[in-house]
């Protein structure tokens, strides 16, 4: 028999000497959980639309636009003033002042307030959002020449970040305030070395970058890590109960992409999204391999909304609704960037759409897993909570392409009926086997999908990212995700050698893909379903009520011959129910099953089992066809 089955109250005996073992089941889930995010939230963010230049009327124009066009009911709910509301830190207290010319309901006396926009705004029924910084100085004082509205005064005054004032501020935004969400940019740690020109004239005072975009190995990941903890941790004194939205805005650096989702609720993947065609793909690039970081509580976020701007405006509407049916497939935020004071019955038509919402808010919370992906199209499959599918199939170029759909694609039966509604034109068909479409150039079609799936009594683990956390994912240290679109950014065009941003997580675990962009495959015999990580990780699976854990392990022909074995194990609730034989590159993959009746928390270890070690990459571990059964 190739595996054990143990019968649940196995307890390893560790000596009292030994290393505390960095794989030790928690019989926890990590990933965030406070704060109020269980599917991503909505909205409209100043931001895109109004850059620095915001204020009260443009906020609460926007704000009576999603309450008047019926938006907020969708759930576009958070109203979030971006960079570009403060005045000063008044230098007596430290406490922050707002443009009151900008926001005049705010001055309330020698200490302005938005708590009247903030009531006025809930009154509305939506929630409110606000910006602020990790370091000491913001985006607009770092990096834009021409800022509008900068903060003013002296050296101490212009320090409107949180920075040595997390408390205070955080206290200010939240409990004083009545703020509901509050995103956290990352400039400030990033662009003010002592040799910065703007700390050299003396306009700012110095702060040793924690970040750096062109390099990962130069970015201090635990030390922007510590900062981001400690706001959270203030968010959760100071809103007194009362649920919030901490998001972080790290661009993808300072490897954010796998930290994120344990400290946030939503947590940016990459650096700004421009109007233009590249820039989306790039931004969604780096969510598109990521499914299994993002669950309710903690979303990638990929950016704001362009719709309605440039490649995505009204002559654009092919454009348009890619953009906005990617995010909406791939559970990133939907926050509208876009004056809503000029909305049309075209846009209005984009982001109310209820259906493709739904897929967006889907409570199950499965981020979009990828079924089929080359550099021209793109197969996206979303498992939605009824056990229905969504599927996206993207055409990535700017000329027509063909595609075709198999049922297997949505791992469903070839044999009988797939039905398929198109989420824009509304028109239903169905076929069997497989079926080919044309797709325009730029053009998703979105369908929601019924039939008979092909594991009727159970889920693949494939099928439910939103379950599943990879606590430990093995990644030795972190690399650049080579995989993502690089685009000319308008801030640099074609001058030097490109961009070279380093968005950390290659080598992550992923659902239906073994790591560093392989697929599953283990002995020769490829596997469309189940989970590739790296050996040295730990996945905490929620278990909803299934009965039954079945696999079948082995190291991913992508690893190497020369290295040594790995043993997979299976815990439930911090207890050993499974353990295979120490499976070797190029071995058949053997079962693995586990009773986990009762159970919920599911625990999936890979271990490293001694044995030789060329490569500096961990073997890569596959938890092929992995299933809960019921
Ligand atoms: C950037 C951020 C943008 C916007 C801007 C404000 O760092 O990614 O979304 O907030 O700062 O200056």
């Amino acid at each position: 028999m190739s595996f054990v089955l143990l019968a649940g109250m196995l307890a390893l005996s560790v000596p009292a000497w030994a290393a505390p073992d960095p794989l030790a089941p928690s019989g926890r889930w990590s990933a965030n959980s406070d704060g109020h995010a269980p599917v991503p939230p909505m909205g409209w963010n100043s931001w895109n639309a109004f850059n620095s230049d915001v204020d009260e009327e443009k906020v609460l124009a926007s704000a009576q636009a999603l309450v008047d066009t019926g938006l907020a009911r969708l759930g576009y709910r958070y109203v979030n003033i971006d960079d570009g509301w403060w005045l000063k830190r008044r230098e007596s207290d430290g406490r922050l002042i707002i443009r009151t010319a900008h926001f005049p309901s705010a001055a309330t006396g020698p200490d302005p307030s938005f708590r009247p926009l903030t009531d006025r705004l809930h009154a509305m029924g939506l929630k409110a959002g606000i910006y602020s910084d990790i370091g000491r100085n913001s985006c607009g004082q770092i990096y834009t020449p021409d800022f509008k509205n900068q903060p003013e005064g002296s050296l101490a005054e212009r320090e409107v970040g949180l920075y040595g004032h997390v408390d205070q501020d955080i206290r200010l935004f939240f409990a004083e305030w009545n703020f509901d969400l509050i995103k956290v940019d990352g400039c400030g740690v990033r662009g003010l070395p002592a040799d910065a020109p703007r700390v050299r004239s003396g306009l700012y005072r110095a702060l040793p970058p924690l970040v750096d975009m062109q390099s990962l190995g130069g970015s201090d990941v635990a030390g922007v890590r510590k900062l981001y903890t400690e706001v959270g941790e203030a968010i959760r004194r100071h809103s007194h109960g009362r649920p919030y939205v901490y998001s972080l805005c790290l661009w993808g650096a300072g490897d954010v992409r796998s930290w994120g989702k344990d400290v946030g609720n939503m947590s940016r993947t990459s650096d700004d999204i421009q109007p233009l065609w590249g820039r989306m793909l790039t931004n969604l690039d780096t969510v598109t391999h990521r499914a299994l970081y993002a669950h309710p509580g903690s979303w990638n976020d990929a950016d704001m909304l362009f719709v309605g701007t440039g490649d995505f405006d009204q002559q654009h509407g092919v454009e348009a609704r890619s953009h906005f049916s990617l995010w909406a497939m791939l559970n990133s935020p939907l926050i509208i960037g876009y004056d809503l004071r000029k909305l049309r019955p075209q846009l209005l038509a984009i982001f109310g759409n209820a259906e493709v919402v739904a897929l967006n808010q889907d409570p199950a919370g499965n981020q979009a897993v990828l079924a089929y992906d080359s550099g021209e199209v793109q197969i996206f499959v979303k498992t939605l909570a009824d056990g229905s599918k969504a599927v996206a199939l993207f055409n990535r170029t700017g000329a027509a392409r063909d595609a075709i759909l198999t049922a297997d694609h949505l791992k469903m039966l070839p044999s009988s009926d797939v039905r398929l509604r198109d989420l824009w034109s509304k028109e239903e068909r169905s076929f069997r086997g497989e079926t080919k479409m044309q797709l325009a150039a730029h053009e998703t079609r979105l369908f929601r999908v019924s039939g008979d799936r092909r594991l009727a009594d159970g889920l693949y683990l494939s099928e439910q990212p939103g379950r599943i956390n990879p606590a430990v994912d093995g990644i030795p240290a972190p690399l650049p995700d080579p995989t993502i679109h690089p685009s000319i950014t308008p801030w640099v065009g074609t001058r030097g050698g490109g961009e070279h941003v380093q968005y950390g997580g290659w080598g992550g675990a992923e659902p239906d893909r073994a790591p560093y962009g392989k697929l599953l495959r283990v002995a020769g015999k490829s596997y469309d379903t189940g989970i590739g990580v790296l050996a040295g990780s730990r996945l905490e699976v929620r278990n909803a009520g299934f009965s039954q854990f079945a696999a079948m392990v082995g190291v991913n022909d992508s690893g190497r011959r020369a290295d040594g074995p790995v043993v997979f194990e299976v815990w439930g609730d911090g207890k050993l129910l499974a353990r295979s034989a120490a499976m070797r590159f190029g071995a058949a993959a053997a079962p693995i099953k586990a009773d986990i009746a009762k159970v919920r928390i599911v625990e999936l270890v890979a271990r490293a089992s001694g044995g030789t070690r060329t490569s500096a990459m961990p073997q890569p571990a596959t938890w092929a066809e992995a299933a809960l059964l019921k």
